[in-house]
C-alpha cells in the first residue's frame, strides 16, 4: 500500500528518495509527493498517477536538498488527489509529514484544531491532522513534538516528519506500521520498507518496533522506546540481494516469479531436510510435547495465503489428526473463537505485514495460542510478534499477484504436517518417505508444466473475452479453485466465480449457459468419477470446460472442450502443480486484455490498513 522514504545525508536527496519510492511502487498506488527543505521553506511537489508525473515535476535542479521525505500513496480517506497527496504540511508550512497506516480519531482532532486553533484543512485525509498537530506542539524540538503529537493519536501509523528550522533531522515514529531505518556511511534513510534502501545501505537496517521513534541525521541514528529512553538495537543484516527485484528477460515480475518457483520450491524445501530426510526445524522450538498438547489448530490468513491455508487444513488434519480450522483474518478477528494454551495458531503471510493478520495473530496470542507464522518478508511484524516462524524462501514478490509466495506456503504446509504427524505418531514410516519422494519430485515436475507455458498462452487466446469464468473442484482441488479465481479475476478484470463441484447444484448451476467458461480441476485421484460427473452437469447446461487431470487420465478429455494435463503425482502434493497451470492462464488472459498485469487497479501488495 502506501511507501515512505526519508534520507538525510549531503547531497541529492530527491534521486535517493525517488528510487526508493520506485522500489515500492510495486506495492500499488495512486498518486505521489516529495517535500524537501530549501532555502528556509519547505517545498512540496506532487503528482497524481505514476511516480514519472512526479519525475517530471522536480526535474529542476533547483529543486533539491541534501535531505527530504517521499511517499507514495494507495487512498483510503479521500480520492487519488494532488491534494490528498503526501506530504502534508502545517499551516505555517514549515512541518511536512509522510503517514502509512489510518488515524482513528482524526475527525475529533480535525474538530479539535479547527474550532480551538483556526486551523484550515487543505486535504479530506486523516495524515493531515498529524502535521497540525506536530506544527501545534513543535518549539525548536522536533522529536518533543512528534511525541506530543503522538499521544493525541489513536489507530496505526508511520509517520515520518521534517521541521524547516532543523534541516539537518528527521524523526519517525511506528505504530503497527512497518518502519525501517538504513544504516549508511555519512547518510542515512527511514522507510516503510526493507526494498527502498536495500541497495544504498549493503543490508543493514534497524527494524524499528512498534511505538518507538528514531532521530536520523547524516551521521546518526538514536531510537527511543515509548518511555524516552535510548534504545541499543542490533544491525539487522538483509542477505537479499538488492537487483532481485529486477524483471531480468521477462516482460513481467509476475511471468519471472510463475518461473522461479522450481527453484524456490526446491529451496524452501531442501532448507528445512537433513541429509537423512528427517525434517529440520531447529530454529522453530516446537517440542514433541507441544505438539502432543495441541488439540486445535486455527489457520489465519487473507487472499491466496488464506488459499494456501485451505490446501493446508486438510493436508494437516489428513497427517497429524489435529482438527484445524481456517478462516480469512478479517472475519477471525470479529468471530467468538475457541483458543487457549492448546491451541496452535498459524498465521500465513507474505509480507508479513497484513494487517488484519497481524491483528488476529495479536488476539490469539494473547489468549494464550502458540504462534507460527509462515511468512515470506524477512523481519516483518508477523515474524517478528509469533512465537516461531517458518520462513518461506521465496525470495522478494513483486508482482502484486501471488505465485511463488503461494507455492511455497504450500511445501511448509507440508512439512508442518509431515513434522507434526510423525511427531504425534499419525502417519508411519512408509507414508513420511512416500511424501517427501514425492515432495522432492516437485521442482521438476513444475518445470514440466511450465514448459506447457504456450499451450496455454493459446487457450488463453481462445477465452480472454469471456465474462464470466467458475472454477470448480473436489477436495484439494476445490482450495486451488479458489486460488486460480482469484489470480485470473485480479489481474484480468474477468468476473470468475469459484465453488467445491458438489456444491453446484445447490445453487451456482443456474448460471451456466453456452456462454459460462468453466474451469474444472479432477487432479484428485480419489474424487475422480465424482468430478467427472459434475463436469457433464456443468456440459449438459452449454458451458466450454478446460478440465485439468493427471497425465494417463485421458478419459476426461470426453466432457472436456481443452484439458490441462499435470504430471503424475501423489493427490496431497497435485495443488503445487494444478496451480501453475492456472497462473499462466490468468497472465495470458490478462495480457491478451491489455491489463497492467504487475499492478492490478485497485490493489495493493501489501496491505496495511483494515
Ligand atoms: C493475491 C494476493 C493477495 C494476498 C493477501 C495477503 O494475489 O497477493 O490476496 O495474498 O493480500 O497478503 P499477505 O500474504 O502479504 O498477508
Amino acid at each position: 500500500m502506501c511507501g515512505i522514504v526519508g534520507y538525510v545525508g549531503t547531497d541529492h536527496a530527491k534521486e535517493k528518495i525517488i528510487d526508493g519510492l520506485k522500489r515500492l511502487e510495486y506495492r500499488g498506488y495512486d498518486s505521489a509527493g516529495i517535500a524537501l527543505p530549501i532555502d528556509g521553506k519547505i517545498q512540496v511537489r506532487k503528482a497524481v498517477g505514476e511516480i514519472k508525473n512526479l519525475e517530471a515535476k522536480i526535474a529542476s535542479p533547483d529543486f533539491d536538498a541534501p535531505m527530504g521525505i517521499g511517499h507514495t500513496r494507495w487512498a483510503t480517506h479521500g480520492e487519488p488527489t494532488e491534494l490528498n497527496a503526501h506530504p502534508h504540511l502545517n499551516m505555517e508550512e514549515t512541518i511536512a509529514i509522510v503517514h502509512n497506516g489510518i488515524i482513528e480519531n482524526y475527525q475529533e482532532i480535525r474538530e479539535w484544531l479547527a474550532t480551538e486553533y483556526g486551523i484550515v484543512f487543505k486535504s479530506e485525509t486523516d495524515s493531515e491532522v498529524i502535521a497540525h498537530l506536530i506544527g501545534l506542539f513543535y518549539d525548536g524540538d522536533l522529536l518533543e513534538a512528534v511525541n506530543k503529537a503522538v499521544a493525541e493519536m489513536r489507530g496505526a501509523y508511520a509517520v515520518v516528519a521534517i521541521a524547516v528550522d532543523e534541516p539537518d533531522k528527521i524523526v519517525a515514529v511506528r505504530k503497527d506500521a512497518p518502519l525501517v531505518a538504513g544504516i549508511g556511511k555519512g547518510f542515512n534513510f527511514i522507510a516503510s520498507d526493507i526494498p527502498a534502501v536495500l541497495k544504498y545501505v549493503q543490508g543493514n537496517i534497524y527494524l524499528i518496533e512498534n511505538n518507538e521513534t528514531v532521530v536520523l541525521t547524516k551521521d546518526d541514528i538514536v531510537i527511543y522506546d515509548e518511555n524516552g529512553n535510548k534504545v541499543d538495537r542490533e544491525i539487522y543484516v538483509v542477505d537479499w540481494k538488492a537487483d532481485s527485484a529486477d524483471k531480468a528477460d521477462y516482460d513481467h515480475f509476475m511471468l519471472k516469479e510463475i518461473h522461479e518457483q522450481p527453484a524456490v520450491i526446491s529451496e524452501t524445501l531442501m532448507s528445512r531436510l537433513n541429509p537423512d530426510d528427517s525434517i529440520r526445524l531447529d530454529d522453530i522450538s516446537l517440542t514433541k510435547e507441544d505438539i502432543d498438547n495441541f488439540n486445535k489448530i486455527y489457520i489465519v490468513a487473507c487472499g491466496t495465503a488464506y488459499h494456501a491455508g485451505l490446501v493446508g487444513k486438510m493436508v494437516i488434519e489428513k497427517m497429524a489428526h489435529i482438527p484445524v480450522e481456517i478462516d480469512v483474518a478479517s472475519e477471525f478477528r470479529y468471530r467468538d473463537t475457541f483458543i487457549d494454551d492448546k491451541t496452535l495458531f498459524i498465521a500465513i503471510s507474505q509480507s508479513g505485514e497484513t494487517l488484519d493478520t497481524l491483528a488476529a495473530l495479536r488476539d490469539a496470542k494473547e489468549r494464550g495460542a502458540r504462534i507460527l507464522s509462515v511468512v515470506n518478508a524477512v523481519g516483518s511484524s508477523i515474524a517478528r510478534e509469533s512465537h516461531d516462524v517458518f520462513y518461506t524462501l521465496a525470495g522478494p514478490e513483486v508482482a502484486v499477484a501471488s505465485t511463488k509466495a503461494y507455492t511455497t506456503q504450500l511445501i511448509c504446509m507440508y512439512l508442518i504436517g509431515l513434522y507434526m504427524g510423525s511427531t504425534r505418531g499419525t502417519i508411519d514410516k512408509d507414508y513420511y518417505n512416500y511424501m517427501l519422494g514425492e515432495l522432492k519430485a516437485l521442482p521438476e515436475k513444475v518445470s514440466r508444466v511450465l514448459e506447457n507455458e504456450e499451450f496455454l498462452k493459446n487457450l488463453a487466446a481462445r477465452y480472454y473475452f469471456k465474462d464470466n469464468v467458475f472454477f470448480i473442484g473436489r477436495g484439494l482441488d476445490s482450495g486451488v479453485s479458489y486460488e486460480g479465481s482469484l489470480k485470473l479475476k485480479e489481474i484480468s478484470y474477468i468476473h470468475s466465480f469459484a465453488i467445491a463441484a458438489g456444491e453446484l447444484k445447490h445453487g451456482t448451476i443456474a448460471l451456466m449457459d453456452s456462454e459460462s467458461l468453466v474451469v474444472a480441476l479432477a487432479t484428485q485421484d480419489r474424487l475422480y468419477e465424482k468430478m467427472v460427473s459434475n463436469i457433464v452437469e456443468v456440459q449438459a447446461r452449454g458451458a466450454r470446460i478446460i478440465g485439468m487431470a493427471k497425465e494417463g487420465r485421458t478419459e476426461i478429455e470426453k466432457t472436456s472442450d481443452e484439458v490441462i494435463y499435470i504430471p503424475q503425482c501423489a493427490d496431497e502434493v497435485a495443488p503445487v502443480l494444478a496451480v501453475v497451470p492456472l497462473q499462466i492462464f490468468a497472465y495470458y488472459v490478462a495480457l491478451e486484455r491489455g491489463c497492467n498485469i504487475d499492478k492490478p487497479k485497485n490493489l495493493a501488495k501489501s496491505v496495511t490498513v483494515e
